[in-house]
């Protein structure tokens, strides 16, 4: 686990870029009076999504989750996780033995047509993998308790049941729409002869692992983000708050809720600060018109976002010499790997630029499109940072907690070299007086929060 330093001095590197880009992005950034305007939005988008009056209209859904119990630090035993809902998916056994744990993990890819094909294929897939895990590991002749982290929406109604909302960061598998997740997950694992092998303890999002896998550490741990592929966000509640949760209390009078907070600005209120390159995103996407927020932030769009701005400026003739490559026209060809590739070289240098614009064929881009391209990804980055904490701070706020650390996790957080110092900076400056913040990288909460939530449900 990562701690951020409070008193480390915040030092993120500001490129120059030309007036010309400048004027044409200028249009990207958010001012903290928009920040103070989305957060008031969202405050209000949490409360109809809490109260039952106002949940089946609204648009940031804050589902809860039933996990009512934050860990103790002794949770003990040999948990098995599945990861569904990233770039890949994963199986991991997990060892928990009190302060400390171990696990072993392997990842596999999901084909592109499975992805979008029908439910059964997926999760046919899903046990496939996981038996190709349980022989590797020789675990034939075991039956250990299952934590399924499955990072969609879902409909819970109970820790260990949950029906499919809906799709988001690419999947669409819409014949299983409605269905009870667990379910469906159970009946591929017995078609593929391995329901023996295993035992379903609990459903669970990603913000959820996360939120579980910081809490297992620190006392203050109240909110888990992702800013992966896609972004999300959970929070403990107040079950008197939280109308849409029906069980019965465990005695503490929390419970986790998952925002779903990708969905905010579906119904236009982010309009203010969405501009025509989140449009193009949008319509290009799987999902037109769905998770409009996510698209202005996660992974999955992030590169995409920069194409289109770095197309924008080339068509100005500020870029490039006007002149773009195929490659640049190509959609999705600018990785959001590549904004990260930019942004850590060393104020001044633009190595990795230059081998990402080889990489473009734009072989004969000078000093200033490298500061320019440079320019672009910082103001993108920057923008999706903002956002996070605007969106951070008022679920602080929803705690109602005057000390709150945030767990975690997602691959634009991890690999971005200034994504932790934007928020920080940006958070200091949003976030009510008197309230102390923490920000955490929660490794691997898909792994280890599936096996505490598991835990719990023993
Ligand atoms: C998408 C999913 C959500 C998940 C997030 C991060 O927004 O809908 O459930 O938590 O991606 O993976």
């Amino acid at each position: 686990l990562r701690r951020s330093c409070l008193c480390r001095p915040i030092n993120i590197p500001r490129t120059k870029p030309t007036n010309e880009v400048l004027n044409l992005i200028k249009d990207f950034c958010v001012t903290d009076k928009d920040l103070k305007e989305y957060m008031k939005l969202l405050m209000a988008d949490l409360h109809k999504g809490l109260a039952k009056a106002t949940h089946p209209k609204s648009i940031v859904k804050c589902y809860p989750t039933y996990i009512q119990d934050l860990p103790t630090g002794q949770e003990v035993g040999k948990f098995l996780a599945l990861d569904l809902g990233g770039t890949n998916f994963r199986v991991l056994m997990i060892e928990l033995q009190r302060n400390h744990f171990e696990s072993i993990s392997t990842t596999f890819v999901i084909p592109q047509e499975k992805m979008v094909g029908s439910g059964k294929d997926l999760f046919d897939h899903v046990a496939a993998c996981l038996h190709i895990f349980i022989v590797e590991q020789k675990l034939e002749s075991e039956c250990m308790p299952l934590g399924f982290t499955y990072s969609f929406p879902l409909v819970q109604k109970a820790l260990d049941r949950g029906l499919i909302e809906r799709w988001t960061k690419g999947f669409k598998c819409e014949d299983i729409l409605g269905d009870d997740v667990v379910k469906v997950l159970q009946e591929a694992l017995i078609r593929r002869g391995i329901h023996k092998n295993v035992k379903i303890k609990a459903v669970l999002n990603d913000t959820a692992g996360t939120l579980m896998a910081c809490a297992w550490k620190s006392p203050y741990c109240r909110v888990g983000l992702i800013v992966g592929t896609g972004t999300n966000a959970c929070y403990v509640e107040k079950q008197q708050n939280a109308e849409m949760f029906d069980g019965q209390d465990h005695g503490g009078g929390i419970v986790l809720i998952n925002c779903e907070w990708g969905a905010f600005g579906d119904d236009g209120s982010l309009n203010f600060i969405r501009r025509p390159e989140d449009d193009e995103i949008d319509k290009n996407s799987i999902n037109p018109g769905r998770q409009l927020h996510e698209k202005m932030i996660s992974g999955m769009y992030m590169g995409e976002i920069v194409r289109l701005l770095l197309l924008k400026c080339t068509k100005h003739g500020a870029l490039f010499g006007g002149k773009a490559s195929s490659e640049l026209n190509q959609r999705d060809r600018f990785l959001t790997k590549y904004v990260s590739e930019i942004e850590s070289d060393e104020p001044g240098k633009f190595d990795n630029c230059k081998a990402v614009l080889e990489e473009l064929d734009l072989k004969n881009a000078n000093e200033s499109d490298y500061a320019n391209v440079r320019y672009i990804c910082e103001m993108v980055s920057r923008r999706a940072a903002y956002m996070c904490s605007a969106g951070l701070c008022t679920l602080i706020k929803k705690t109602g907690e005057k000390r709150v650390t945030v767990g975690i996790d997602g691959s634009v957080y991890r690999f971005h070299p200034h994504f932790h110092d934007l928020m920080m900076e940006k958070m200091s400056s949003l976030i009510k007086p008197g309230v102390v913040f923490d920000l955490m990288l929660a490794e691997d909460g898909s792994g280890r929060g599936a096996a505490l939530t598991a835990a719990s449900a023993l």
